[in-house]
């Protein structure tokens, strides 16, 4: 009997660790499988692990990410366990088999190789079809030159920054004045204010704070699962993406209807009126599917930018004591008029700091790309349909691209950094379309802030948080007072 019941145990361990090997080692079996009929044994899968089945590797992810506070150990601890390689691993992330690209050689190769990758959105419907962020080949290269001429390029850029004082230092002043404030909640609401302005000239009031709430539903819904039933976050920025783009259309309506849009030099009348080489104009729908991908890609990016700028400053004063010293004398001279884009443009050492506000932000974490047909890579294949996760912020981290990665030190862009080391607004053609204007915001923003105020952080010892964009877990609590 005792024999008869040792015996049934042993097999029920047996057969639990069977299928416990099986359950680790499925995707790993089933995909090497998968490419091997593919490309019959020719380049194999670089190293890596996939992860259990549906889940794939998300656990480990979530470890690094949100348990450990260590996101940059989850490359690390590939590293340790497969070698540095090609700078590719296999895994299986955010529902997908996927190769993550963690070297600059690697992250160049598929960002810049766009025959055999391509940039998929998620949930498309959100951000509209004929969007720039969703559009493909030569329709994209068409469609990104109007946007990027309408508010990234000098011309558009001088007029911004005179655009965006006025909301940034009343915003200031109203900070001073409360004293105590969260720098994100408060980077967000003078963010929107601006894109308000300048992308369709609305004062504050009663459209725009609909707009905001409208807009905040749109970008919940994009990290969401795309299901599109009532009560979903899904729907419910679907509902918010309708509501915003009529509120867009009326005023587009308007100004077609009582030419109110004489004397608006905003982005919605620049998109309406440029031309290409052909003399062709952008239709009416890419012109709002546009203004509302545009504020989906500026508003959270530049808000959490903004509030980094604080953040990073307050922990060192000596920074500001140099931004002060090339700035004061400035202010001097404009005597109460607002900074040009180019003076801004000509302070060097703002310069400096905003980039490594930008590169220690790391607000894109990754980027995403699917492989077009199976690619081979210095020996490897990264199978078609795999999604490639393009690592940025291993880059910006790692000790081999920058010494003493995570010190704040804006000296270091004394020298330019190692080719393809820098990757905060991704690279190819894809590039962030609104990277001048994000470095103009943060710059008019530092020149107010370091010439008026002194602040310093209510929790210096915060805990991080990584997820979606890395933030302190007080999003930047500060004292603010006028100097
Ligand atoms: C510090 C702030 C910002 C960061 C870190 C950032 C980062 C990025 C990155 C990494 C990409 C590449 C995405 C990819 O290749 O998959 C991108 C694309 C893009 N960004 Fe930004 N961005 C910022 C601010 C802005 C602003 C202010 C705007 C405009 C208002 C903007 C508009 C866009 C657009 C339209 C694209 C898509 C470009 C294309 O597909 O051709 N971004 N951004």
């Amino acid at each position: 009997m005792e024999m008869a019941t040792g015996f049934w145990v042993a097999l029920l361990v047996g057969i639990l660790a069977v299928v416990g090997w099986l359950l680790w080692w499925w995707n790993d079996i089933l995909y090497a499988l998968r490419s091997l009929r593919r490309t019959g044994g020719g380049a194999k899968l670089p190293p890596g692990y996939m992860g259990i089945p549906f889940l794939g590797e998300m656990l480990t992810f979530l470890w690094y990410f949100k348990i450990l506070g260590r996101p940059d150990d989850y490359i690390n601890s590939k590293r340790r366990k497969y070698g540095d390689g090609v700078g590719l691993y296999r895994t299986h992330l955010f529902g997908s088999p996927a190769i993550i690209a963690c070297t600059p050689s690697a992250n160049k190769f598929v960002l810049q190789t766009e025959s055999s990758f391509f940039l998929e959105w998620p949930s498309v419907e959100l951000v509209g079809t004929t969007s720039l962020v969703a559009v493909q080949g030569s329709s994209h290269t068409r469609v990104r030159s109007f946007v990027v001429r309408a508010i990234n390029q000098p011309d558009a850029l001088r007029k911004i920054a005179l655009m965006v004082q006025p909301r940034i230092t009343i915003a200031l002043e109203s900070w001073a004045q409360k004293g105590r404030i969260r720098v994100y909640k408060e980077a967000k609401k003078v963010t929107f204010a601006n894109i308000g302005k300048y992308f369709a000239s609305f004062e504050p009031g009663l459209v725009l704070d609909t707009l905001d709430e409208l807009f905040k539903g749109l970008t919940a819904g994009i990290r969401a699962y795309p299901i599109n039933f009532p009560g979903t976050a899904f729907h419910h920025a679907l509902q918010c993406r309708k509501k915003a783009m009529a509120i867009f259309r009326d005023e587009m309506e308007k100004r077609k209807k009582c030419d109110t849009s004489k004397g608006k030099k905003d982005l919605m009348e620049g998109l309406m009126q440029v031309k290409d080489d052909d003399g062709k104009q952008l239709t009416e729908t890419e012109v709002l599917d546009n203004i509302v991908s545009l504020v989906v890609a500026g508003y959270t990016s530049t808000s959490v930018a903004i509030m980094w700028a604080f953040y990073y400053l307050a922990m060192h004063p000596d920074v500001v004591e140099k931004l002060r010293e090339e700035h004061t004398p400035i202010t001097k001279k404009l005597n109460g008029e607002f900074i040009a884009y180019d003076e801004i443009s000509s302070c060097k050492y703002t310069g400096k700091v905003v980039e490594e506000i930008i590169r220690l932000a790391n607000i894109a974490a990754f980027i995403f790309r699917t492989a077009k047909t199976d690619v081979e890579y210095k020996g490897y294949i990264i199978p078609k349909g795999w999604k490639v996760v393009c690592w940025l912020r291993y880059l910006h981290t790692n000790p081999e691209n920058f010494e003493d990665p995570m010190c704040f030190n804006p000296d270091r862009w004394n020298e330019p950094p190692k080719p393809g080391s820098y990757l905060v607004f991704g690279g190819g053609s894809r590039i962030c379309a609104g990277n001048m204007l994000a470095r103009l915001q943060v710059a008019v923003l530092l020149h107010h802030l370091v010439v008026g105020y002194r602040w310093e952080l209510v929790n210096p010892n915060a805990t991080m948080s990584y997820l979606p964009h890395p933030k302190p877990a007080d999003e930047v609590e500060i004292d603010i007072c006028r100097i």
